[in-house]
């Protein structure tokens, strides 16, 4: 990453929970590991269209059979010897049949009708003979994918604009109007023909959402709450379009998951809007990373006089009680996860509002069991954010796997249930401690006055400090590994990780998150928890509505060469070493779990990356304590468990990307034969001022690589197939 303000690097939780000393002094003697199976799986079903076999290892391939692909710092993508990686769909390539070629030189509108900019998490919805949704299709299919933000510098999305564009405010309309456009989700049907895939760009299945698009409702118990009221829905039912759109899920009755993460920086609030608003909005608002006077990250509400450049300003500017004449509570209709049908452009999306509101990445399914609730995990994407669970009040019914209407599907499963937060103890157990308006802790909770349960939800952040929630080294993706029905998370990095805190928003070491170290990056030291790490956690005999589980972490982030007591724990060799791991998807046709990259402490080394890697299960490693030595040479000793360590033939490097991207997003055809991923953000670290010279261009990829016009960086999906017709990552 560069020096510039980072909007992705949002820390605002400098609660005072939970007190730690405790854990970090307990010393326990043995710990409790649960072995018993996962819970009966009934009939189990991935992604919602039939009953896919779990088999990991069928066809006699070898998984992880290839060779690893070393690290480097090339503008290229990288993949083994025998495999091919074609680019599918880049920003700005068009989704009918009258949007023009992308030009690619700053002149190109239109991006309501184009593919977005830096593409995220994805998932795969086939389609079968006369176009009817299918799962088991394998040549053709839809791929919903998210359009997270866009690379700037300062204001302008530069590689967007002729010039550069306005780095100064007001910006332009017209500036403003393809920014907006380029965020959301696309949807894109894609099709191969004798092995080579493309899009389908006068697909009629097609479509974009956008920061703008009308008419997104508002579902659940925040569903025409006062929090909700402005003055484009006065009742609170709905808003305009999803913002941020960065991990995804798929779920089982086949719709798509959209995760808006940090859409807080889009806003704007006045230099005295606290003294405007005198009441607890104030503390939510900050709560939420948007202090009085913050500056948005594109000044979009300075567009011009229209509604929908108003709506990104925050401030209390109206004189209504009920704020339905102005926008003080726009930033309540943002955080939510988003479910939309792939299949029909003509159903409303719904905010999620039962699953909670924060910066969320992913969310995973735990596996579905006939008459059992379902059971949602995701993470809150901040420095000592929190880990959720959503169980549903609505018991899985097979017959759901394929419903005549699958919105309404939605309605019924992600409507009503319970969200809980993770607590991590330093026995190696958790617990999940459900954030209701029934809890005393919750109901008198100092720090903020919750009116109800939708606001509860609405500001799950301020819920989750009431109970003492584990504040963790920043939670991204999360996937249920489809062999046992565990559930790993990628804790991506916290440089706000520090033996002896000195601030509210620095945190002690605890079990869950057990390293404070310094990284070198050249001579630049990096510290905390530079790297991160993979925890997993595997539900109690209940299964999806469990309240305890027991964890450990399956690896540490580190490189190959650091301490191998304190920091390398996982032992991790040249060709598995990484940093900073986010996307996590597990294959549903090989078991493999793919961890993406998105690094900045590598990055002096190598290009970010995706590895393979056939996990074990909770408990395959052992206890293990990291003993520190604080400033007066008194010890701290922090007790962890650390999984197995992986070794070379189960955990593999698979692919290096280009220059300044990250790697992120993953969805396969059911053969696993054809494997899509996104290569984000490619060349973010070019100066705005040397838009007019390609040669000063941090990466040219991907016009290096034989696609597209015009030279700038271009975030793009790629498909990967094996040269042998077998599966990917065999
Ligand atoms: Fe959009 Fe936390 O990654
Ligand atoms: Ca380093
Ligand atoms: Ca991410």
């Amino acid at each position: 990453m560069t020096n510039r303000i980072d909007f992705n690097d949002e820390n605002s939780n400098t609660s005072a929970n939970p007190s730690f000393d405790s854990v970090l002094q307990a010393r326990l003697s043995r710990r409790t590991v649960l072995r018993g199976s996962v819970g009966t799986m009934g009939t189990v079903v991935f992604g919602g269209l039939g009953s896919l076999s779990a088999t990991a290892c069928g066809g006699g391939d070898v998984l992880l059979g290839f060779d690893a692909v070393a690290k480097s710092q090339a503008d290229v993508v990288s993949v083994p010897a025998g495999y091919t990686a074609s680019v599918l769909y880049a920003l700005g390539d068009p989704l009918t049949a009258t949007t023009p070629a992308y030009k690619n030189d700053g002149t190109d509108t239109d991006f309501e009708n184009r593919a977005g900019d830096h593409h995220d998490g994805m998932e795969w919805f086939g389609l079968g003979t006369h176009g009817k949704p299918s799962a088991n299709a394998t040549a053709r299919g839809l791929i919903a994918m998210n359009h997270e933000a866009t690379t700037d510098e300062k204001l302008s999305s530069f590689f967007l604009h002729a010039n550069g564009g306005t780095s100064t405010l007001p910006r332009p309309a017209v500036e403003v109007d393809k920014e907006t456009a380029i965020h959301g989700v696309s949807v894109v049907e894609v099709k191969a023909r004798h092995g080579k895939w493309s899009t389908v760009p006068d697909s009629a299945f097609n479509f974009r959402l956008t920061a703008l698009s009308e008419n997104i409702l508002i579902n659940g118990p925040a569903r025409g709450n006062a929090l909700l009221k402005t003055k484009y829905s006065p009742d609170g039912t709905k808003t305009r379009g999803t913002l941020n759109n960065c991990g995804t899920g798929k779920t089982p009755w086949g719709t798509f998951l959209t995760g808006e993460e940090n859409w807080a920086g889009y806003f704007t609030r006045s230099a005295t809007d606290d003294a405007a608003r005198g009441d607890k909005s104030v503390a939510a608002l900050r709560r939420y990373g948007r202090n009085q006077g913050a500056v948005s990250r594109h000044g979009w509400e300075s567009g011009g006089s229209d509604d929908k450049y108003a709506r990104w300003n925050n401030s209390k500017l109206g004189t209504s009680v009920d704020g339905s004449d102005d926008y003080r509570n726009e930033m309540n209709s943002m955080g939510y996860i988003v479910e939309l049908d792939a299949y029909d452009k003509n159903k409303a999306a719904r905010k999620r509002s039962a699953l909670g509101r924060f910066a969320h990445e992913s969310a995973a399914f735990g596996t579905p069991v006939a008459g059992q609730p379902l059971a949602v995990y995701m993470g809150d994407d901040s420095r000592g954010e929190y880990i959720y669970k959503f169980v549903s009040a609505a018991n899985w019914a097979v017959a759901d796997a394929n419903p005549a209407d699958r919105i309404t599907t939605g309605d019924k499963y992600l409507d009503n249930g319970k969200l809980y937060v993770a607590k991590f103890n330093s026995d190696g157990k958790g617990a999940w401690v459900e954030l209701s308006i029934g809890n005393s802790a919750i109901a008198g909770y100092a720090g903020y006055t919750f009116a109800d349960q939708a606001d509860v939800l609405v500001n799950a952040r301020l819920a989750a400090d009431a109970v003492g929630a584990t504040k963790m080294d920043r939670p991204e993706w999360c996937s249920t590994n489809i062999a046992n029905g565990e559930v790993y998370f990628t804790l991506t990095n916290n440089s706000n990780r520090r033996l002896e805190p000195s601030s509210s928003s620095q945190m002690a070491p605890d079990s869950a998150n057990p390293r404070v170290y310094t990284d070198l990056k050249g001579t630049t030291e990096q510290k905390g928890n530079p790297n991160g790490h993979i925890l997993r956690l595997k539900e109690d005999s209940v299964g999806n509505a469990a309240s305890s589980f027991t964890w450990d972490v399956y690896v540490f982030g580190a490189e190959s060469s650091a301490a191998p007591g304190t920091v390398n724990l996982s032992s991790l060799t040249d060709e598995q070493d990484f940093s900073s791991p986010d996307g996590l998807v597990f294959s549903p046709s090989t078991g493999i779990m793919w961890i993406q990259t998105d690094d900045g402490a590598y990055t002096d080394v190598t290009n970010c990356m995706m590895l393979a890697a056939l996990p074990g299960q909770v408990g395959d490693g052992a206890k293990k304590t990291l003993n520190y030595t604080k400033a007066d040479g008194s010890a701290l000793g922090v007790d962890t468990f650390v999984g197995k360590a992986p070794g070379a033939d189960k955990l593999k490097r698979f692919l290096v990307g280009a220059k300044d991207c990250e790697i992120t997003g993953l969805c396969e055809t059911p053969d696993g034969k054809a494997m899509f991923i996104n290569i984000q953000h490619p060349g973010e670290g070019t100066k705005m001022a040397d838009i007019a010279d390609p040669t000063k261009y941090t990466s040219q990829w991907p016009s290096n690589a034989g696609y597209g016009a015009g030279k700038r960086p271009r975030s793009a999906t790629i498909v990967i197939t094996k040269d042998d017709g077998g599966r990917i990552g065999t």
